[in-house]
This record gives C-alpha cells, structure tokens and sequence, in this order.
C-alpha cells in the first residue's frame, strides 16, 4: 500500500483528507508546524470509533515542521526509504491562506507558500517521487466574467495569496515541460469548503479572528463573536448578497483520494481541477439554512460589500465529474448541521 505525505495534514481540510486516506489503509506521514491547527486533531482522529478496523499506528507517522526545513524534508523522505516505505505521492496543502493578512505581510506568504513549495519539489525529485496534488484556489480566477468559472478562465489573483497559488501552479507546469513524462499533477481548485466530519471530531478552528464566512457563523452561533457583518446586501443577485460555491470539506477531502487514485492508474500529466458543487448560495441562504437545521438564531447587520469581493463565484464542475467521478453528497443543510455539531464537540 502506498506511502502518501500530507502536508499540513493536521488542517481543517487536511484532517478530514487524513481520515478518508486512513479508510483506503494507506500509510500517512503528516508534517505541520501547527500555526494555524493543533497537533491534538491527531489523537482525536486517531481514537474515532468508526476508524479503529482502519487504523493501524505502524503505518502513520507525524513530524512537527515547516516544509522550508529542507533537512527536515530530506530525513522524512530518507527514513521512509530506509524502511522500504517510500513515499509515493504527496498532497500538499501546508501554506498561509488568510487574504487581508497576505496584503499586510507579502513577504511572508511568498516565503512561505512558493519558497516552501520549491524547497518541497527539490526534495520529491532527489528522490524521485512524481505525484503530486496541490492544495489551489478558485481565488486565482479572473472575477471579470459571469461569476461561474470553469478551468480555462483566465487566471488573475488580485490578491498576494491568490498570487502565490497561481504562481505555484506555474511552477508545477514548467515542472512537468521540464521532464513530460515524469510527474503527475493535480492542481485542485478548491471553491468554499465549510462543515465538518458528522463525527463530530474535526472542527474549523483558526487562531485569531476568522475571515471566511463559516467559521464566522460558528461563533456568532456560539455567542463568542456578537453579530456577524453581511458584506454587503446590494449585488447584483436575487436577494443582494453574495453568491459562492459551499462544498462539504469531507467531499472535498473525498476528492483528493479519487484524485490521487486517476492520477496513479492514468499517464502522466498536469491536471487542473474545480472542487465545488457547480450550485451557488447567498449569503442570506447560508444564514437562513443554518437557523432552520440548527435551530439557533443567528445575529447579522448588513454593512458594507468587503473590499476585493465578488458578487458570484460558482464552479463548473464538468470535469471533475468526468474525470474522476465527482459527484459531491452533501447539501448546503449537512454543511450546517455537522460545522455545528463539531463546534460543540470541540468547545
Ligand atoms: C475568500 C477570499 C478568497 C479565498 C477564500 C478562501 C476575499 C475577498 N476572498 O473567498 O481569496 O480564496 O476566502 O480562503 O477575502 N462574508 C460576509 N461576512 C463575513 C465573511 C464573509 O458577509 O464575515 C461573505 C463574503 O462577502 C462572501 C461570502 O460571505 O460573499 C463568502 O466569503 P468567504 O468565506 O470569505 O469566502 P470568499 O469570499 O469566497
């Protein structure tokens, strides 16, 4: 069974794909530095009752790191030959992802995100490893048209982290023009990931004061935040709110593994990916499901439409259906009602 190396496995989406992987028996190595996650998630996850027939401590290992620690990465993937255990593939999702700090400290998404991205690729062909599925964004795509993006739209971050996944993705397809018939990639463009794992375990739990709408939610719903500020309510959509693409983190989490396994059984190539669920909600929709499944009220004023916003951002999921079977389960109302459920889990 193969080796894989989830960078930043200890995540919000990187905890959920740590538990589908652990289900198809794989061998796991985790690195993260925990600034933005605990390593607590582990044991948590380790000790799910539903995971015991899968989990099996000989074939996980954890180390506590950044990926610009090149040594570190070398000694990850040398001990992992040295057992005759090498690592096959990587998923990696280890990165700075929060848009208004990106704008604050460039500097340090670009170190932290593309440095720490060349130094993992210089490591992966040391020891020939070529599979590779990248953690990227729909942020990178031109917000000029329609709002519904399929993956030719032209890309155009307008924002220093949006910057660093789109120059990521560059790097990975001079990669691939460098040596064709050596690495297969998948750039995976991830729209509004929200909920949790129905267990309960796993919650979204950034440090400092969230930006993503759902984590938002979670605590205006928890009474640690008082009111949650709608960002606008005059676009031009049904009822003035924004639209996005909101997809179950575990859908997502699934998606990886059906990536991972096209990637193995397919020649190699790069492919880029939308990971949504191709419907749109508003704001107002997200806030109105919320209350109905979870039976709490939820405090929000309108305020003003937040600077670099979009009225709609909506996948065309037709190739990932295609390719790889996507089909996405969860409606917005399991996205709700199990963010909440391991909100409370996780108090
Ligand atoms: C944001 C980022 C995007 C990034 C993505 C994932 C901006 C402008 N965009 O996307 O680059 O890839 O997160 O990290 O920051 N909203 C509120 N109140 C809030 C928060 C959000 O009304 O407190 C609204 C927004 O205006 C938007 C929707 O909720 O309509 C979703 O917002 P968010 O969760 O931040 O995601 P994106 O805007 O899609």
């Amino acid at each position: 069974m193969k080796n894989i190396l989830l960078t930043g496995g200890t995540g919000f989406i990187g905890s959920h794909i740590f538990i589908q992987l652990i289900k198809c028996g794989y061998y796991i190595t985790i690195i993260d530095s925990n600034i933005n996650s605990s390593e607590k998630v582990i044991k948590r996850i380790s000790d799910m009752s539903e995971l015991t027939p899968f989990f099996d401590i000989k074939k996980f290992k954890f180390y506590k790191g950044d990926i610009r620690n090149e040594i570190l990465l070398n000694d990850i993937f040398l001990s992992a030959k040295e057992q005759n255990n090498e690592i096959d593939a990587v998923i990696h999702l280890a990165g700075l992802k929060a848009v208004r700090e990106s704008k604050i400290k460039p500097l340090e998404y670009w170190e932290s995100n593309v440095s720490g991205s060349i130094i993992l690729f210089k490591v992966m062909q040391k020891f020939n490893c070529y599979n590779f599925i990248f953690s990227s964004s729909a942020t990178i795509y031109s917000s000029d048209g329609t709002g519904f993006f399929d993956e030719d739209t032209i890309i155009k971050p307008i924002n220093p982290y949006g910057n660093t996944k789109a120059a990521i993705e560059q790097i990975l397809r001079d990669l691939f023009d460098s040596s064709p018939n050596l690495w297969r990639i998948a750039c995976l463009r991830y729209f509004n990931p929200i909920g949790a794992h129905p267990s309960g375990n796993v919650c979204e739990d950034p440090k400092g004061i969230p930006n993503n709408i759902f984590p938002v939610l979670l605590k205006v719903a928890s009474r640690e935040i008082d009111c949650l500020e709608v960002f606008g309510n005059d676009w031009e959509t049904p009822d003035g709110t924004g639209i996005r693409d909101y997809v179950h983190v575990l859908d997502i989490a699934d998606g990886h593994i059906m990536v991972l396994k096209y990637l193995m059984k397919n020649p190699p190539k790069v492919l880029n990916l939308n990971l949504g669920t191709g419907v749109g909600k508003s704001v107002m929709e997200l806030i109105n499901t919320f209350e109905e499944v979870n039976q709490i009220k939820i405090n929000y004023v309108f305020s003003n439409r937040r600077e670099g916003d979009i009225p709609r951002s909506v996948a065309n999921i037709d190739l990932a259906k295609k390719l790889i079977g996507w089909d996405p389960k969860n409606k917005l109302a399991d996205m709700c009602k199990d963010g909440w459920r391991s909100k409370l889990n996780n108090q």
